[in-house]
């Protein structure tokens, strides 16, 4: 009886001896900004990460993740690429994410295909990023996705005969123009101007490039620039030119109505109309849970905005990727296998990792800015699209067409 005992408790032991050894803690690179006037999105995107591991430990239970953060500090490339160098040489990370600025995803491309490191995109938006490596997938969004769809909006439903475009000149500036030229153009309106407004880095001051615009007199002026700073600076100086009373209407992604500047705003941003995939006043009961548990874990004053989400969500493919290899290391292939039609019920809506294009389907708003009670500024869906494909690579633009 009591040798029966001894077996018995050594056996236990054994059993919990295994399940501690194949107990794995997942190394996870994560790129983002910390440092300069982009530090906001790595804090945004971070917080929302934090958030959904927090909610979630459970489902990957032994197997933990730890994130190792390295900040890109700019828009440009060769710091990301650094630091991605580092990630997989030296921590050995088997997955790399975060990538805010375009140029720092496209820098670390051809380093996650060398090393076949899988690589989930948080931001980056350009819409042909993820044809540079076959082991990146996105989360985020394209520039196209709602570029395109604002292009015909104006023409078709806000009545714009003539529209004129305004960008920060790199990358995803130049494809947010592009999609809103081609979905203008569909929708039978005329782009009289396109202008180039100063790099990403720094807030340039808009108003030379904004009084071209007001003097071409358009109906409508499509803005595409990063979000945060970038985007109060265009809000205000559209209304300090009076832009609005010459009855020019401004338009863009959503970037130009980031929560985290809306009410900064003030006034400035009412009646602003804006194409995307998320916003913090989306009325749906995942998306109201989700602004409550942010709430709750960041300050009531604190609010998340459209990369918070994809910051969330790129942590709930990484869970996705550790659980469906159970303990074993990652590799590149198997990751990008798991993610290729992966669905989640995400804050922002339903989404989807396309599997011929490793990029995100999804839903996009049209919303309206309104001022609410107390003068309180808040977006409002006036019309959603449904699984949202990237428009660059289904009508095969350019570059997108390359998978
Ligand atoms: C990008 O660099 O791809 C980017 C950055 C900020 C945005 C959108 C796109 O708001």
């Amino acid at each position: 009886m009591r040798s029966m005992k001894v077996v018995l408790a050594a056996g236990a032991a054994a059993i919990v001896l295994a399940g501690a050894a194949q107990a794995r803690e997942v190394k996870v690179g994560f790129i983002i900004t910390k440092s300069g006037g982009a530090a906001q999105f790595g804090d945004q995107i971070e917080k929302g990460a934090r958030l959904y591991m927090k909610q979630h430990a459970k489902q990957i239970a032994p197997h933990t993740v730890r994130l190792i953060i390295r900040d890109s500090k700019r828009p440009g490339g060769p710091i990301a690429k650094a630091a991605a160098q580092e990630l997989i040489t030296r921590e050995k990370v088997e997955i790399l994410t975060g990538l805010v600025f375009s140029p720092n995803a496209m820098s670390v491309a051809p380093l996650a295909t060398a090393a076949k490191v899988p690589v989930v995109i948080m931001n980056a938006g350009t819409s042909w990023i993820p044809s540079l490596s076959p082991y990146m997938a996105r989360v985020s969004f394209t520039m196209w996705q709602s570029g395109y769809i604002m292009g015909e909006h104006a023409a078709k439903k806000l009545g714009c005969k003539t529209a004129a475009s305004g960008y920060t000149n790199y990358p995803p500036g130049k494809d947010s123009v592009a999609a809103f030229a081609r979905g203008f153009a569909a929708g039978g309106g005329k782009l009289v101007d396109s202008i180039p407004m100063g790099g990403p880095r720094d807030v340039p001051d808009f108003t030379p490039f904004f009084q071209r615009v007001k003097d071409k007199k358009p109906n409508c002026f499509y803005v595409f620039v990063p979000a945060g700073n970038h985007a109060s600076a265009v809000v205000k100086t559209f209304r300090s030119l009076g832009m609005d009373k010459a009855g020019i209407r401004l338009v863009g992604p959503g970037d130009i109505t980031d929560d985290t500047q809306l009410q900064g705003m003030g006034s400035a941003a009412v009646g602003l109309i804006t194409t995307h995939h998320y916003h913090a006043n989306l009325n749906t009961p995942t998306n109201r849970a989700f602004v409550k548990a942010w709430k709750a874990a960041y300050g009531a004053d604190s609010t998340p905005n459209f990369m918070a989400v994809q910051g969330y969500d790129g942590m709930a493919a990484i869970y996705h990727v550790v659980k469906s290899f159970g303990g074993q290391k990652i590799t590149a292939d198997g990751a990008m296998a798991a993610l290729k039609g992966w669905k989640f019920n995400s804050p922002r809506g339903p989404i989807m990792i396309d599997p011929d294009t490793r990029d995100i389907v999804q839903n996009e708003y049209i919303s309206v800015v309104k001022a609410g009670q107390g003068g309180v500024l808040m977006q409002e869906v006036t019309g959603t699209f449904k699984a949202v494909k990237d428009q660059c690579k289904e009508l095969k633009v350019g570059k997108c067409a390359a998978k």
